[in-house]
């Protein structure tokens, strides 16, 4: 099968391609038998993110069984707060856990120093000659907003009920510790575009905590000068923004107002009105739920092609948020036979 250079890349930097592309959040992981069996080798997540000998195997790992289109950076959103020298780490099933932040003077103590995250660069180094010519490498970072959600309620929770008092409640506190992680971001990123990344992916996991001219602050803003800071020093660069589980008109101002090149969709968002009012906007990726590519079969497939049928004429195939640690790996192989078999304008 014919394919163009990089059908990632060129749909967001020219809006074309031949193919639908696809890759898959979180194809790298503990769904895989080779992924825990090189996890063992590290002393805990935070140093397997940071061994690029471990890194660069696990993000290439899913390339070997799977004929993906992308490659994403293994390494994790929580690598920048321990750059800024908050305490991470990674309990056995439950998750990531820091040092709550509560008060501006603990934000004073934080300082980025980008050596402590500069392994990961190296595993972007190290990944880079070993893709196909069709394959883009895609870095990334966590929405500025999403990695404060982590900061301020120290672990993964339901409603970041901390993060949003801040937001409502200690405004001050809350954009002085944004403007450090935002800079670290950034510092971040452009470490990761000289690495090599070809295209950056900013992970809002939590967006959908905020609405209104909160979503405008606290997440619209931080993005679009992350955009602008990228951009100035790279002109166009490709970059998709995932606000996941934030309102369809939020989804909208967000692709709008930030300057992303293109806008990843979480699986809650109606193919109907992703159609009518954002591939408009441009170039759409997501948005199968990830239970369905669990659960595999008929169900999986049956909405697979309606998302092909839908978005495919300016569409990365993705999921609407990272594979689940339970998935059977044949059902990926039978997802992405599945996606490059389908032919553009075929009926959903
Ligand atoms: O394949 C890939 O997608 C690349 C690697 C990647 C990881 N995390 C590896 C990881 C990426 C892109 C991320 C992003 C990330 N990390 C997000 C944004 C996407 C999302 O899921 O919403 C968030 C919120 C995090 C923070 C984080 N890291 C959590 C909440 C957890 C625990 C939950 C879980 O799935 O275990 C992690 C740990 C983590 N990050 C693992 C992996 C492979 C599991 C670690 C292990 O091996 O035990």
């Amino acid at each position: 099968m014919h394919k163009p250079e990089k059908p990632v890349l060129s749909l967001l930097t020219k809006g074309v391609s031949d193919n639908i592309p696809l890759w898959l959040m979180r194809q790298a992981g503990r769904y895989l038998p080779e992924y825990q069996e090189i996890r063992k080798q590290a002393n805990g997540f935070i140093d397997f993110c940071l061994t690029p000998s471990l890194a660069a195997e696990a993000t290439l790992q899913p390339l070997r069984r799977f004929d993906v289109d992308a490659a994403i950076l293994f390494a994790d959103i929580l690598l920048v707060p321990f750059a800024l020298g908050a305490k991470v780490s990674f309990l056995e099933g439950e998750g990531p856990r820091l040092d709550p932040m509560e008060d501006e003077k603990k934000v004073e103590e934080l300082f980025y120093t980008q050596e402590t995250i500069a392994p990961v660069f190296e595993t972007l180094r190290r990944v880079k000659p070993q893709l196909k010519d069709y394959q883009t490498l895609i870095g990334f970072c966590g929405g500025v907003w999403t990695v404060a959600c982590y900061m301020i309620d120290g672990q993964g929770r339901q409603d970041f009920v901390k993060a949003k008092e801040a937001a409502f409640h200690q405004p001050a506190f809350l954009k002085a510790l944004m403007k450090k992680i935002e800079e670290a971001s950034l510092a971040y990123l452009l470490g990761q575009i000289d690495a090599g990344a070809e295209v950056i992916q900013i992970f809002e996991s939590h967006a959908g905590q905020l609405e209104g001219q909160a979503f405008d602050d606290f997440i619209i803003q931080p993005t679009q000068r992350l955009v602008e800071g990228i951009r100035k020093q790279h002109p166009n660069f490709p970059i998709i923004g995932f606000p996941r589980g934030a309102s369809l008109d939020d989804y909208k101002k967000y692709f709008h107002q930030t300057g992303i090149s293109g806008c990843g969709l979480d699986q809650n968002v109606s193919l109907e009105e992703a159609k009518e009012q954002l591939l408009p906007l441009g170039c759409l990726q997501g948005n199968l739920d990830p239970t369905l590519l669990l659960e595999g079969g008929a169900a999986m497939e049956r909405q697979a092609k309606k998302i092909l049928g839908a978005l495919g004429s300016n569409l990365i195939f993705n999921l609407g948020h990272g594979v689940m640690k339970e998935t059977n790996p044949d059902h990926m192989a039978r997802l992405v036979s599945l996606v490059h078999g389908f032919q553009k304008g075929a009926e959903a």
